[in-house]
Formats: C-alpha cells, structure tokens, sequence
C-alpha cells in the first residue's frame, strides 16, 4: 500500500488505516518463493543481492501490506563474523563448531560497518531503488541471546540447556560471546539504514527460555547498548521477543520506539505494561491462519478491537508466519485489517 502509515505509526501519528506486514511474509508460505527454492539454495538467496531483493518484494506482488522486510536470516551476518554454519531445510540454523569454551572465540570477530553482510546490504540497496521511495523496507537483526544460543547449541533446540549453562557456569566467556554479538548487531543495523532501511526490527526470538532475573543480569545489558548505539540512526526501532509476556517490561525499557508483542498475551494488557508512548506491533496467533475463514476475520477483528484505535498500532502475527499458511488467509487478514 502506499502510503506513510507503517513509519506513521510507529511514530504515534494518525493513520488512514492501520498498517500491516507479516514476520516472515517473505518465506517459504509464498509459491513464488518456494518455486525459486527449487532452483537455489536458502543461502544462495540470501547471498545473491539480486535474489534476496526479488524475494523481498515477493509479497508486495500478492499481499497489501504496508511495509517489505529485507529478505536474510537473523544467522546470515555471522558469516562475516567468521562463523561456518548451514540453514537445514525443515530444520532451521547448523553450526559447524558450536562455541562451548574460551578458545572457541578465537575465531568469532566483530565484522565492521563497511564489511557486515555485505550481500545483504547491497540487496537493501537494491530493494530501495526497486520500491521508489513508496512501500517503506525495515531492516532487522537478531538480538544477542537468540544468536548466542544458536552459535552455542549448534542448531535449533527447544530447551537452551547448554546456553544456560555456559551462561551460568562460564559467565566470563558468556560476557566477550554477547559482547561481540552485540558490536557486529550494532555494526549490521548501522549498514542497513546506511543502505536505505528506513525502520529496524530486533528479533529476540528465543528470549522467553529466560525468567526476569536472568534477563536483567545476562541479557538485559547488551540489548541496551544496540538500542543506545542505533538511536542516532533516527529510524524507529522495533524489539520483538516471544515466550514469555513477563519480560515485556524489562525488554520495553531497553530503548525501543515500538515493541513487537507475541500472542500469549492480550494486545491490551501488553499495551498497558510497554505504556502509552510506546507503539505496539501484533500480536495475532500465527496458528489461526491455518483455521477457517470466517475465525481469521474474527480473531484479526478482535486484536483490532484491542487496539481501539488508538495511534501506534501496527498489525502484524504474535511470531512468524507459519510455512503451511494459505495465502488466501493471509489475503483476508491485510484485507480485514485495512477494512476495519
Ligand atoms: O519475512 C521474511 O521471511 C524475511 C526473512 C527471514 C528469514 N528468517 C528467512 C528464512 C527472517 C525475518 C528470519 C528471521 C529468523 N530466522 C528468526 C527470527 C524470527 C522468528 O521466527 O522467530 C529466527 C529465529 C530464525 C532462525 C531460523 N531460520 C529458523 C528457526 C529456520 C527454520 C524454520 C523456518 O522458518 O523455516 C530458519 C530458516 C529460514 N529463514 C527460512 C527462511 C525463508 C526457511 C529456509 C528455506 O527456505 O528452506
């Protein structure tokens, strides 16, 4: 759609209607996408500028929605940082030499504005040539924790026993690991507005797997430095974690405009806690986009009376959008949202 009401929103400001984007509206729910996964690897996409900007603007084809998000994986910038891994198809993010030990951060090193993820940079660069200045392109990184757990797992684990571990019993060696991440997050989210992204997402996606505590202690500090080191980027600042709505007050005070909302939690309540000057973005149950039409038109209806029309409400899932979503039902979401 074109129009300022994504960036609108995220200021607060007034809106025609309420903007809409989907996390991962750009993946493998879309045929065009998977019929070009038949002929490139994940990574060759991701890597090739020319394919990650035609996949990020796959959706903008088929769905109305108020903003593109650039196509990479929250993974794809370590490979400047040095680290050797795999996207496993079905399965998600492999490391090669999972970090356990001190020595194992021999080879992990803070890649510098100019040299992070530059495939991914140039394909922003593209992106915005292609877009003309009308649908707004966010940028986005994964936040510290969720990249720490997979360098440390080694590939996608449901209970971060090994993470908490290190965290707990090596806490020096957990401190240099976040460290870094957080300089190479800093130093990726700086190149993307550098190259056009006109807002930024942190995704802390796996965050939930800690209680407040831990979060305050562990995790809380370097999150609060990328959102210190990118305000003078001047572009709003979205924090989505999930799992557990009882970090939202500790992960809202670490700086960001506008705070993603996972689904476990009502969008009102979750309002209440982040405060009217935050914006909000979600916080519809990805799940129910595998339901019937009519429960997605009155779930999506429902998130909106939440809203209440009041200004900075982004509409969006309460996590990605899942790989076997008909498109159909993520038509009638944007449809319902914009018709409301
Ligand atoms: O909107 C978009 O699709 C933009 C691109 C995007 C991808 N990954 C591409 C991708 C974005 C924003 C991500 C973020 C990401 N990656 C997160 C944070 C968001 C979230 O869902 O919590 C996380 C945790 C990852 C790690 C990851 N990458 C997993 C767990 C998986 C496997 C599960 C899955 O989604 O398929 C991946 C692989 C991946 N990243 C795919 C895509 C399109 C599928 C790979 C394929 O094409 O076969």
């Amino acid at each position: 759609m074109a129009s300022n009401n994504f960036l609108n929103a995220c200021k607060r400001e007034q809106v025609e209607t309420t903007p809409v984007w989907l996390m991962r509206q750009a993946g493998r729910s879309l045929p065009s996408y998977r019929a070009l996964r038949e002929r490139h690897s994940f990574m060759q996409v991701a890597t090739t500028p020319e394919l990650a900007a035609e996949v990020t603007l796959m959706p903008l084809d088929v769905l109305d929605v108020d903003a593109a998000i650039i196509f990479a994986d929250i993974m794809t910038p370590l490979t400047s940082a040095g680290v050797l891994f795999e996207i496993k198809e079905g399965v998600g993010p492999v490391i090669e030499s999972p970090i356990r030990e001190s020595k194992d951060l021999d080879h992990l090193r803070v890649p510098a504005v100019d040299e992070v993820a530059a495939a991914t940079i140039e394909a922003i660069r593209i992106v915005r040539k292609q877009l003309g200045g009308i649908t707004p392109l966010i940028g986005f990184a994964g936040a510290p924790f969720t990249l720490a757990s997979y360098l440390i797992e080694g590939k996608p684990n449901r209970d971060f026993t090994r993470t908490k571990s290190l965290m707990y019993s090596q806490p020096q060696v957990w401190a240099e690991l976040m460290q870094r991440l957080t300089e190479m997050t800093i130093n990726y989210l700086t190149a993307q507005v550098e190259a056009g992204a006109q807002a930024i997402q942190l995704f802390d996606s796996w965050v939930g797997a800690l209680g407040p505590q831990d979060y305050a202690t562990s995790v809380q500090p370097y999150v609060d430095s990328i959102f210190e080191g990118t305000r003078s980027l001047g572009v709003p600042r979205i924090h989505f974690g999930t799992g557990n709505p009882a970090l939202l007050e500790l992960m809202s005070s670490t700086g960001a405009e506008v705070m993603g909302i996972d689904f476990r939690i009502d969008l009102s309540e979750a309002w209440r806690r982040v405060g009217s000057a935050k914006a909000v973005q979600g916080n519809l149950d990805p799940a129910v986009l595998l339901g019937s039409p009519e429960l997605v038109k009155e779930r999506t209806q429902r998130v909106l009376q939440q809203a209440a029309g009041r200004p900075g409400h982004i509409f969006n899932l309460g996590h990605g959008v899942l790989p076997q979503t008909p498109l159909d039902n993520i038509k009638l979401l944007v449809d319902t949202v914009h018709s409301a």
